[in-house]
């Protein structure tokens, strides 16, 4: 949702932007685009791989990368000595990278360990949560996390499976579910756990709520501020966010209803097809 993007960042040429989930550097090059000689754009993501491989394709003088959890915006764009932006950018969730690289055990494709974690440098990884975790908790995370209404039917499963010998992969994980509540449709059964466990490991809400509220600490006033998230659990923080700190002449809300990505890009990228574009300018 590049076009989208740049619509609601409106970056001007001498800005401050922070591309908060930088990941391979798609929308920061096309920050760079727009900003001159004299912009910057700062981008940070907690993956050293993303951050490695953007550092390789995108040498430019003008982008800083910065390893770093969005949740610590201001302590990173302060140890550059910026203390306002005129942008921010969130992409939520995980990239097709990380998706697709089967030795980070993101998938139930995975023969790899279970692991999920976005920071490879931090402890808890999803074989933590499968094997450690109480049945009561992992109920709560499957339900909150996933909306996975067969969590107590999952989570015995495990549980009985996990006396036995502990659950090491992504497949082993899978099997387990889909031996739990069978398969129908197109839908793997499993996939609903395995967002609840990805979100639990990186305890992707909690940041996102520390996320937003950095952002509009750092934004200068008149500065715009874009997310895009990929799941209903995400965008109604993103929705209520917004729409509190509108009541409260804090931001302007851009969009009435958010944005959804066109036919074309849903085509090119059927990933996609579930995002949805949010943007707010602070007042
Ligand atoms: C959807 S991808 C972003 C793709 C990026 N916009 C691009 O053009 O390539 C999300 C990225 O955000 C990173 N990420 C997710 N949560 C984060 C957080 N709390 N702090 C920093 N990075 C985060 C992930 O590691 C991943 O690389």
């Amino acid at each position: 949702m590049g076009r989208e993007m740049l619509e609601i960042i409106s970056p001007v040429e001498g800005g401050i932007y922070v591309d908060a989930t930088v990941g391979l550097g798609g929308h920061s090059e096309m920050l760079l685009g727009k900003i001159g000689q004299t912009g910057k754009v700062v981008g940070i993501d907690r993956d050293d791989n993303a951050l490695a491989r953007t550092a390789e394709r995108l040498v430019d003088s003008r982008l800083i990368l910065k390893k770093g959890s969005f949740s610590d915006m201001e302590t990173i764009l302060h140890s550059q000595g910026i203390d306002v932006a005129d942008g921010v950018l969130l992409d939520l969730g995980v990239s097709m990278m990380q998706l697709k690289d089967l030795d980070r055990g993101f998938s139930f494709n995975s023969k790899e360990r279970l692991d999920m974690r976005m920071d490879s440098s931090q402890e808890l990884s999803a074989w933590d949560v499968v094997n450690g975790y109480s049945e009561r908790e992992l109920v709560r995370i499957l339900k909150e996390y996933g909306e996975e209404y067969r969590a107590v039917k999952i989570v015995r499963s495990i549980i009985h499976d996990r006396n036995k010998k502990s659950i090491d992969t992504c497949t082993e994980l899978a099997e387990i579910i889909s031996r739990a509540i069978g398969r129908t449709g197109k839908v793997h059964p499993a996939t609903k756990t395995f967002q609840a466990l990805r979100i639990e490991v990186n305890k992707e809400l909690d940041e996102l709520k520390k996320g937003l509220d950095a952002s509009l600490r750092i934004l200068r006033i008149g500065g715009r501020l874009c997310v895009i998230s990929y799941h209903s659990l995400e965008d109604r923080v993103v929705k209520h966010f917004i729409k509190e700190r509108a009541k409260a002449d804090i931001v302007k809300q851009l969009l009435k209803k958010p944005l959804a990505p066109a036919i074309d890009e849903i085509r090119a990228n059927p990933s996609s097809r579930s995002a949805k574009l949010r943007g707010a300018e602070k007042l």
